[in-house]
């Protein structure tokens, strides 16, 4: 068992279970929440028509039976797709129910965090905001207020926290809802990263696990700027191991349960 620092660190479920079952769809975070996750991840994107969506690329082609951007086809459009069966269907049958594998709405997430009967939080990240100029981030808070979700009394009681590469897009949540957590990700590393600084006032840092591998002592200069470290994408053991010696907050896996279990939590 991987020995951590003295807190537990949060488990969040990157795309949903996504090794084990089609990311971004219900049955990926299902399994999920069964399978005991802390947190879930999704990326948002709008529809033609304003819906938000959990689409981690710009185009669907990837991950439906359907071609084009999603950022150009009307929410219906997207609902005849199928989402499922790219990844190998033979698995599970469960990957060729519409019902579990159609297109996620950030709505329909919202609804089975709230009736999931336990305390799972959500790690919700902006993809391509600058597209939008804003729409984004309105549609995202009108969501959650509808969930009653934004505006928590403290950032530390929130359930919901916001992540995005872009500064922008931070700004834009932090302006509006202050109260709401905020995660700068982070590809590669700059001189301003370096210093421990973050932009848009966020709270915690998303360096991915290249970051923490290749620069030493990062995570230790973040914690001592009073950040909280957020890891992503973090499936293999040795990467876990890692992150729980330096004692980050969050490990964003594709592997929740693997990493429950080598956490000692399973
Ligand atoms: O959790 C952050 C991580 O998801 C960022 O990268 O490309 O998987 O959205 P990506
Ligand atoms: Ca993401």
């Amino acid at each position: 068992m991987t020995q951590a620092r003295q807190h537990s660190i949060q488990v969040v479920a990157h795309r949903g279970a996504s090794e084990e079952a089609p990311e971004h769809t219900l049955a990926a975070y299902r399994k999920a929440i069964e399978d005991g996750a802390d947190a879930l991840e999704c990326d948002v994107r709008l529809t033609a028509d304003g819906h938000l969506v959990c689409v981690h690329d710009r185009r669907v082609n990837r991950t439906s039976n359907g071609r084009g951007a999603v950022s150009a086809l009307e929410l219906a459009e997207l609902a005849a797709l199928d989402f499922g069966s790219w990844k190998d269907a033979a698995e599970s049958p469960d990957w060729r129910d519409p019902s579990l594998t159609s297109v996620l709405t950030l709505e329909r997430l919202l609804e089975l965090v709230a009736d999931s009967g336990r305390h799972v939080e959500l790690a919700i990240e902006t993809k391509h905001p600058t597209r939008w100029a804003g729409q984004v981030e309105e549609r995202l808070l009108q969501l959650l207020g509808r969930f009653g979700l934004a505006a928590p009394t403290s950032p530390d009681d929130s359930a919901v926290r916001i992540m995005s590469f872009s500064a922008r897009s931070l700004h834009r949540i932090a302006a509006a809802a202050p109260g709401i957590p905020t995660v700068y990700l982070m590809q590669f590393m700059t001189p301003r990263m370096r210093e421990g600084r973050l932009p848009a006032g966020a709270r915690i840092a998303g360096p991915g696990i290249r970051i923490v591998r290749n620069h030493p002592g990062y995570v230790d200069r973040l914690h001592r700027a009073g950040h909280r470290v957020h890891v992503w994408t973090v499936n293999e053991p040795e990467d876990v191991e890692l992150c729980a010696r330096l004692g980050v907050e969050a490990i964003i896996t594709n592997r929740p349960k693997q990493v429950l279990s080598q956490l000692g939590r399973l």
